[in-house]
């Protein structure tokens, strides 16, 4: 990637093939996977090659449509049934971040408004190229929405990796941050080195340092005390899935920073598209937890840290209960308390 190159993109989509950048291996090593399968797309997104909500989403699309080209059959109720195989399979590789099932249904219902199967097919491609466009777009849009509320010459507090590399491109938390950036506004980040899979220090630290945005990398246990002793303007992150009252499941850890943060009067933003909420939840409490291997904890950057037959905890995702959460930046605007209401208006579904 060129120094400045504001918009690095994690993946490639043509009809027969998904390429993906590694992401097990950055930044130390830039590897293209290719990929043909939907098997192959299933792994990929379980192994976290590629990852971040609405990256897996556009993945998972590609994946649907490589599927579809794989299926040899003459009758469409055939290909249905198969397709519909093939769509689960995509939807169990990750239980959390809801673009997965959101861009697997999209995809179901374009098959399904088809009568023939090659005009199926190739509806399917060009869905999945759709959705893969449309997110670049969408986090722009959350961008410009979301710089308005970033103070000049501020600290924003990041945790994860929400950024060009967990999107189509451009990001969400990250976007909003290159909005503020690129409309003059001065800011420095500090970004959580989010353990166990480093998505902060590998990912976030690196696609900032690309585009020359000032960042500095802390380990989790010190956001606390940054939130206390440094004049933070706001904490911004991404989200996988938000309940219909506004809860929010991000990345374990986000739920500590929100409270430290409340505690410290510092706002809590949390940057997403409308295709992250699930409206059909009333509360955080029901969104699936995606539990990993104890060996990712056990462990640090591959190497065991800890003593031969030790148990591991692994919840890869936490809920941040949405009294924490100042507001919720969306391609359609900004929602505030209370969000029962505030997110059925901005996804077009309330009054
Ligand atoms: O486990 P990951 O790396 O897929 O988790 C990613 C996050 O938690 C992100 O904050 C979230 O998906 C939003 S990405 C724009």
């Amino acid at each position: 990637f060129a120094k400045h190159e504001t918009c690095m993109k994690p993946l490639e989509g043509t009809s027969g093939k998904l390429r993906l950048l590694d992401q097990t291996l950055l930044p130390r090593k830039k590897v293209w996977l290719d990929i043909d399968n939907h098997h192959g797309v299933a792994r990929a997104i379980k192994e976290m090659r590629v990852r971040g909500a609405p990256a897996i989403g556009v993945a998972a699309a590609y994946g649907v449509a490589l599927a579809a080209e794989g299926i040899q059959s003459e009758g469409m109720g055939d290909f249905m049934a198969r397709l519909s195989i093939a769509c689960d399979v995509i939807s169990a590789s990750r239980p959390t971040a809801v673009n997965l099932k959101w861009a697997v249904d999209r995809m179901r219902r374009v098959a399904g408004g088809h009568s023939e199967v090659d005009s199926a097919k190739e509806a399917l491609i060009a869905e999945a190229m759709a959705i893969h466009e449309e997110d670049e777009a969408i986090n722009r849009r959350i961008g410009a929405h979301g710089a308005e509320l970033i103070r000049d010459d501020s600290a924003v507090m990041t945790h994860c990796n929400a950024g060009a590399l967990a999107t189509a491109g451009y990001g969400t938390a990250l976007g909003v941050i290159r909005s503020a950036v690129e409309s003059g506004i001065s800011v420095r980040v500090l970004a959580t080195e989010t353990r166990p899979f480093l998505q902060g220090a590998r990912l976030t630290a690196w696609e900032l340092s690309q585009d020359g945005i000032d960042v500095t990398l802390i380990t989790d246990s010190m956001a606390g005390h940054f939130l206390k002793t440094e004049d933070i303007g706001c904490v911004v992150v991404g989200a996988d899935r938000i309940a219909g009252n506004g809860d929010v499941a991000n990345k374990i850890g986000t739920y500590t920073i929100a409270v430290l943060a409340k505690e410290n009067s510092v706002p809590f933003y949390v940057a997403a598209p409308i295709s992250t909420l699930d409206l059909s939840l009333d509360s955080g409490d029901e969104i699936p937890i995606e539990e990993r291997d104890p060996k990712e904890v056990l462990e640090y950057a591959g190497v065991g840290v800890a003593p031969e037959g030790v148990k591991a905890a692994h919840p890869a995702f936490d809920v941040t209960p949405s009294r924490y959460v100042s507001a919720i930046i969306t391609e359609n605007g900004i929602a505030r308390a209370p969000y029962g209401e505030s997110l059925k208006l901005l996804s077009g579904t309330g009054a």
